[in-house]
């Protein structure tokens, strides 16, 4: 069975696994390998404990489980940029490969955008790599308008991201949940 769900710190071993696995999987030949290869889950689980511990300004998280098992995550808050239109932002969205395309990453969004309503914003952007054509497609498939570009690098790789915003969070959330 699966459950949306708010993460809390015991989560960030599990949402840390979720993240390095989707990385491997989605970002092969745009991030270099030895970075993708090199990626620690023990250090990326530190990372997210820490950052869900600073307890940051109206943070949304949420992980997907499948009969217990953590298999995705996702995580907004008010945007980091205040040189765009949308109030809040899509920092992470990421499934184990072998649960892509199941209709989990929209179960996600529609938890996320309903948390950020309540929490009183009102739009949102989520920035994506420009070569993340699945995920691009994906936020195209939930009503996301093209935004604008940005450079940026990984690991030394230079990189484009580009942007997908929605001018109201409340065309996110699907009325067939709850
Ligand atoms: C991107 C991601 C979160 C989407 O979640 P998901 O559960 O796989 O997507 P859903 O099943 O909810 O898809 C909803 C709709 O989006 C579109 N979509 C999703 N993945 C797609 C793909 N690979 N190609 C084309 N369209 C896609 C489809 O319209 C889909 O509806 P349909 O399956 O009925 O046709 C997930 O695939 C993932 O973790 N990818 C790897 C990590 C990543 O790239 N994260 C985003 C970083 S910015």
């Amino acid at each position: 069975m699966m459950k949306i769900r708010q993460s809390n710190t015991s989560d960030a071993s599990a949402i840390a696994r979720v993240r390095v696995e989707s990385w491997r999987a989605a970002y092969r030949g745009i991030v270099p390998d030895d970075f993708l290869d090199g990626m620690d889950a023990a250090q990326w689980a530190d990372g997210y404990r820490r950052f869900l511990e600073n307890r940051p300004d109206r943070l949304v998280s949420f992980v997907a489980e499948v009969d217990g098992t953590i298999v995705g995550m996702a995580a907004a808050g008010p945007n980091r940029d205040d040189d765009t239109p949308y109030s809040a932002e899509l920092f992470l969205i990421y499934l184990l490969p072998g649960y892509w395309r199941r209709g989990i990453g929209l179960k996600l969004v529609d938890a996320t955008a309903r948390s950020l309503i309540d929490l009183g914003l009102s739009s949102m952007i989520v920035w994506v790599l420009a070569e993340n054509w699945p995920a691009r497609r994906f936020y195209e498939a939930l009503g996301g308008r093209y935004f604008r570009k940005r450079s940026t690098d990984i690991a030394g790789s230079p990189l484009q991201e580009v942007s997908y915003g929605w001018a109201a969070l409340s065309a996110l959330i699907r009325q067939d949940q709850r």
